[in-house]
């Protein structure tokens, strides 16, 4: 069907919500309390729109669309009705966005940049509320930004059905907040930092390390696990170290990961900014090695599906047995997002034939002289006993070896993965450079 927003024909399927709609064709509908992945609580009424033919403004996350539903977005009415509710939202707000870590992704601040009546009313003094209380899990409250769109509470009884959250007290005293002696503990307990759209949850990890409008942003998958949730990398170049990448953020995809993140997986992008750099050898060097008989290479499963066919590739070339061992780990997985599988990308080993038989490995392992390891998890705990070893390593640094080769983490290369769904996603590099060549780029050198 078709519906009309601002004189703008869209088209959309009956059942949809309004809000969705809009949301989906960028058009900017301002909003606190609705969000795609919790739905409408329809508390904030920061969406009014108005349609043809009814009386008063409605609500866009509580409309759904009808056969020629016209909708205006912009008129002196809306303005007046989002300058009211702002006036209220902002009665109590301590207005400090010069040093709050929001600043600049803050939908209060958007919008009274927009609508706001920027000379206040109020004659008494502020009611005053919690600040900096540290709520558990890498999350600080600052109860006096919120704007009590009930989106983090709805998040912890709602998704993680862990309840830590909630509203307390009434009126102008009423805040978020955890029962005494308790702590928000569960998982997933950093989304609600995305999910809440000022500056009352920031993270403990990523406040007051950079603002962020300093940051690029690059589209990746996490690989943490066989989920392949989609991610944002949000990084920069620093004046002395080249670039840092300072957190990664949920990017939403309703087939996968929704609007969310693991913890582990959200704070696993500290591992980028250790990986080992350079090489200790020459690809001279490893020429000559790969003259030698009696020869494996072992591959990491969380590489991408590229990567695996250049190694694939070199093996064929130089008669190399090839195996890919599998990250399973029984406590990860949740029945949610986690998996067991820590791999993101056991599927495209599969997909290629690459053998990852235990058993047979060990018995390879024992024939071999020489190993080629790709598998920089491994490196952590597993070495050749005095076997001759080339290491190539995107993040690990690695033990003393003779011959080393780092190559280009996940977030300076691009890519392909296949989550454990079978679902084939892929993932872009920074703008900038690593050090390191790709891995496809070295092993191109050993043709
Ligand atoms: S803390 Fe944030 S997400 Fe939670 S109710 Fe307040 S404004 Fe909404
Ligand atoms: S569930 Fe897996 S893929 Fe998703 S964020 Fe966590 S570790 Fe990463
Ligand atoms: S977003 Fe519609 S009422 Fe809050």
């Amino acid at each position: 069907m078709r519906i009309t927003i601002d004189d703008i024909s869209i088209e959309c399927e009956e059942g949809e919500l309004l809000i969705d709609v809009m949301l989906n064709n960028n058009i900017n509908i301002p909003h606190f309390c609705y969000h795609q992945d919790l739905g409408a609580d329809g508390n904030c009424r920061m969406c009014m729109v108005e349609i043809k033919g009814a009386k008063r403004p409605q609500i866009a996350c509580d409309t759904f669309v009808k056969e020629n539903l016209e909708v205006i977005t912009k008129s002196e009415n809306i303005n007046e009705v989002k300058r009211s509710i702002l006036e209220l939202e902002l009665l109590n707000h301590p207005v400090d966005c010069p040093i709050c870590d929001q600043a600049g992704e803050c939908k209060l601040q958007d919008y009274y940049m927009d609508y706001g009546l920027y000379e206040s009313h109020l004659t008494t003094p502020k009611t005053k509320k919690g600040k900096a209380i540290e709520l558990g899990s890498n999350v600080m409250l600052d109860q006096e930004r919120c704007v009590l769109c009930t989106r983090c509470t709805r998040f912890t009884s709602e998704i993680t059905k862990t309840g830590e959250l909630g509203i307390i007290g009434r009126g102008d005293s009423a805040r978020v907040g955890v029962a005494p002696g308790h702590e928000l503990n569960n998982p997933y307990a950093m989304n609600v930092v995305e999910l809440c759209p000022v500056g009352a949850l920031t993270s403990k990890d990523f406040r007051f390390k950079q603002r962020v409008w300093f940051l690029d942003t690059s589209k990746s998958i996490c690989h943490g696990c066989s989920r392949g949730c989609n991610i944002s990398i949000d990084y920069n170049e620093t004046k002395y170290t080249r670039e840092k990448i300072h957190r990664f953020r949920a990017r939403r995809n309703a087939r996968i990961n929704q609007s969310f993140l693991c913890d582990y997986g959200r704070l696993s992008y500290k591992e980028l900014n250790n990986s080992f750099k350079g090489t200790s050898s020459s690809i001279e060097d490893l020429k000559e090695l790969l003259k030698e008989d009696k020869k494996l290479a072992l591959a990491s499963p969380s590489l991408s599906l590229e990567q695996l066919q250049a190694i694939q590739t070199l093996c064929q070339t130089h008669n190399i047995k090839l195996f890919c061992l599998a990250y399973y780990d029984e406590s990860f997985g949740d029945g949610w997002l986690k998996t067991n599988d820590k791999s993101a990308n056991l599927a495209s080993v599969k997909k290629l034939g690459i053998c990852t038989c235990q058993e047979e490995f060990d018995a390879a392992l024992q024939e071999a002289e020489l190993i080629l390891n790709f598998d920089h998890t491994l490196l952590k705990h597993q070495e050749f006993g005095n076997k001759k070893s080339v290491q190539f390593t995107s993040t690990h640094l690695p033990p003393a070896c003779g011959y080393c080769f780092g190559f280009a983490n996940f977030a300076h290369d691009t890519g392909t993965l296949i989550n454990c769904e079978g679902i084939t996603q892929k993932f872009y590099a920074t703008r900038f450079r690593d050090k390191n060549p790709s891995l496809s780029e070295l092993l191109e050198q050993l043709r």
